[in-house]
């Protein structure tokens, strides 16, 4: 079932947005050369609190972390630990979810740490761009298929892999809901977006091939390649005309 939110509930959704995009800029300014993960968790999860909010990835279906913090070939589910250290060159991700007032938004971002090679700007520019591109199809009355076909169609023009395995989804009431969205698939197919859906939008684009496997502590999920990727969401609701970014400002 796809929950329809009144502009209400939109606004509260769009109050956590706010702490999470207050999170992702801090946690940027820190994630520098000789940080380990495990402190950027920590900062995330006394940033979150500080501000009112929760980390709801704290203890969702066991997940040890407060957000998700995913280095270089690690697409998501990355856990902070102290003996992962950021090292010049690196790209990391930040997948946070923040609830508040029972709402939930759920955002991600990839940074560098310090000076990254031309093949890694290539790969976060367009990474981020596709989540633009895609957004752009977005209004009430229109096939959610058509998001995810622009979202492959631009990653591929640009030489980069679509992650299949996983994709965005609906979020409000809970961080996983209906819809399931895909950043591959046809123009037409895929339920009809109506005015008050909130989705999770989130491109997880590789510089190589384009698939996956997990690790042996069962959260991590990395490319088989070990090629880099890099992934950027937002949470965004279903308008007449088109859509608002709840994670943007
Ligand atoms: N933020 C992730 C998403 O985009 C979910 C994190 S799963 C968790 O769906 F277990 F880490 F919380
Ligand atoms: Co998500």
């Amino acid at each position: 079932m796809i929950n329809i939110y009144s502009d209400d509930e939109i606004k509260k959704i769009k109050k956590a947005g706010h702490i999470n995009k207050l999170t992702h800029e801090y946690l940027a300014s820190i994630a520098k050369p000789g940080v380990s993960t495990k402190y950027i968790d920590d900062e995330a999860g006394r940033f979150i609190e500080s501000m009112g909010g929760k980390a709801a990835c704290k203890g969702f279906e066991g997940y040890p972390g407060n957000i998700c913090v995913s280095v270089n070939d690690e697409i998501v589910h990355g856990i902070g630990s102290e003996d992962h250290i950021l090292r010049d060159g690196d790209i990391v991700t930040f997948d946070i979810v923040v609830e508040l007032d029972g709402m939930m938004a759920d955002s991600a971002t990839t940074v560098p740490v310090g000076s990254i090679s031309k093949k890694k700007e290539h790969l976060l520019y367009h990474t981020e761009k596709s989540l633009y591109v895609g957004l752009k199809e977005l209004k009430a009355g229109v096939p959610l298929g058509n998001l995810s076909a622009r979202i492959q169609q631009y990653a591929e023009k640009h030489g980069l892999g679509v992650v299949r395995e996983l994709g965005g989804h609906g979020i409000g009431y809970e961080m996983h809901e209906d819809p399931w969205v895909p950043n591959f698939g046809k123009y037409g197919s895929g339920i009809t977006l109506k005015k008050g859906m909130v989705i999770a939008v989130e491109p997880m684009l590789t510089a190589g091939k384009r698939n996956v496997c997990m690790l042996d502590d069962d959260w991590t999920i990395v490319t088989e390649d070990g090629s880099d990727s890099a992934h950027f969401e937002h949470t965004v609701a279903i308008t007449e005309d088109g859509y608002e970014i709840l994670t943007g400002e």
